[in-house]
């Protein structure tokens, strides 16, 4: 690095009117700069260790987010009314250790931008660069046409055709509405809201993301979430996304929206039953447990199981899931011509990025979701609602 910093300054000096040489000069001037900043320097290692351990390189990581409140105990941002309640809500909820446990992680890794997820590098966090796309796609005259088609909701009907669909469940339908980021998708709540009353179902999943930011209040979002669940019906079954907080759930289930946290149910129907279970967020926070989602499912039954990322597809088939239902890539939110996705957010085979898909003897669906996340636009890639009808396979 010296060696090769000192010949470049050479080149610079040796050849003052050579352009590429004076540009290389200054890059190297401005990384000198950076290098003397310990925050970069921190950063560094962390790239050339692939080591996310270091105390050095996390604090590196918290300075280069620039979040204000991320010094901020995630209780002391609620209302001082609000905060023992929540606390003792969650407890009673999810038991003393694993509130005390979520809420940690929650609040060590909100908003981070490298590391902690079982992706690297998390653009849904990189606020700064949401502002230059978006003024990229403004200035270039395609802003106006990414939101329209941000809010062109399309109803989808997927049929699962399993050989544990017991009788009773013939043309059972469930609702999956996935990424609704109510606070940011606005447009697209307020089509949604038109939609939901035409839809006839029997049970409804919500596959994580409520919130638009991964960080701060969620009044704003549980406000719009509060005007879905009044145009549902039905029982309401849901699991948190990467841009969800756990401080969201007591209130969700007030409003009759059971989050499943590693956890499942049973849905009967005459003397049958399928099983229904959740993980909480795999992606970001992972916090994910599918060995608990599944304890309680007895062996050759059908079962389902709400991730809210499709990532953790090899677990959930090799725990025994025959169906897994997902969300989280957006289906790519922006896409090439022919719905070719240009990054997917997800560590996962890319045909298994929206739609349906299958791997070893599971069946699974990713959503592309309502809402979006970064800019407010699709290109290529219409949001949608499903409609997933079971069908015992002869
Ligand atoms: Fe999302």
């Amino acid at each position: 690095m010296e060696r090769g910093t000192s010949r470049m300054r050479r080149i610079g000096q040796r050849w003052p009117k050579w352009q590429p040489g004076r540009r290389v000069a200054k890059a190297v001037g401005i990384a000198e700069k950076c290098r003397r900043n310990s925050a970069v320097v921190a950063l560094f290692k962390t790239f050339s260790n692939q080591m996310l351990t270091s105390q050095q390189s996390l604090a590196a990581m918290r300075m280069l987010s620039n979040r204000s409140d991320r010094s901020t105990p995630m209780l002391d941002r609620l209302t001082p009314k609000a905060q023992p309640d929540i606390r003792v809500r969650l407890e009673r909820r999810l038991g003393r250790r694993y509130a005390q446990q979520r809420l940690g992680i929650e609040q060590e890794h909100e908003g981070q931008i490298f590391g902690g997820g079982i992706n690297f590098f998390h653009i849904e966090n990189w606020y700064s660069i949401h502002s230059l796309i978006k003024f990229a796609l403004k200035t270039s005259g395609l802003y106006s046409r990414g939101a329209r088609n941000a809010a062109d909701i399309r109803v989808r009907h997927h049929h699962i055709r399993h050989p544990l669909v017991p009788k009773a469940f013939r043309a059972f339908t469930i609702l999956q509405v996935s990424d609704l980021h109510c606070d940011t998708s606005m447009l697209a709540i307020q089509r949604l809201r038109e939609i939901l009353p035409t839809l006839k179902y029997d049970l409804c999943v919500l596959t994580g993301d409520y919130r638009g930011r991964t960080y701060g209040s969620c009044d704003a979002t549980l406000a719009v979430l509060k005007q879905i669940r009044a145009e549902l019906s039905g029982p309401i079954y849901a699991v948190l996304g990467n841009h969800d907080t756990v401080l969201m759930a007591p209130p969700m289930e007030e409003m009759g929206i059971s989050i499943l946290f590693n956890e499942s149910v049973i849905i009967e129907r005459g003397d049958e039953r399928i099983y229904l279970a959740g993980i909480d967020d795999a992606h970001f926070y992972r916090v994910d447990n599918i060995e608990k989602a599944a304890c309680k499912i007895p062996h050759n039954a059908f079962s389902i199981l709400l991730s809210h990322t499709p990532e953790v597809y090899q677990q959930a088939a090799h725990a025994g899931f025959s169906v897994m239902l997902s969300g989280h890539t957006h289906g790519g939110q922006i896409c090439l011509p022919g719905g070719v996705a240009i990054k997917l957010n997800a560590v996962l085979p890319r045909r298994m990025g929206k739609g349906a898909w299958k791997h070893d003897s599971m069946l699974g669906y990713t959503s592309v979701g309502i809402g979006t996340s970064a800019v407010n636009v699709r290109f290529n890639c219409r949001p949608e609602v499903t409609l997933h009808h079971l069908e015992p396979a002869d």
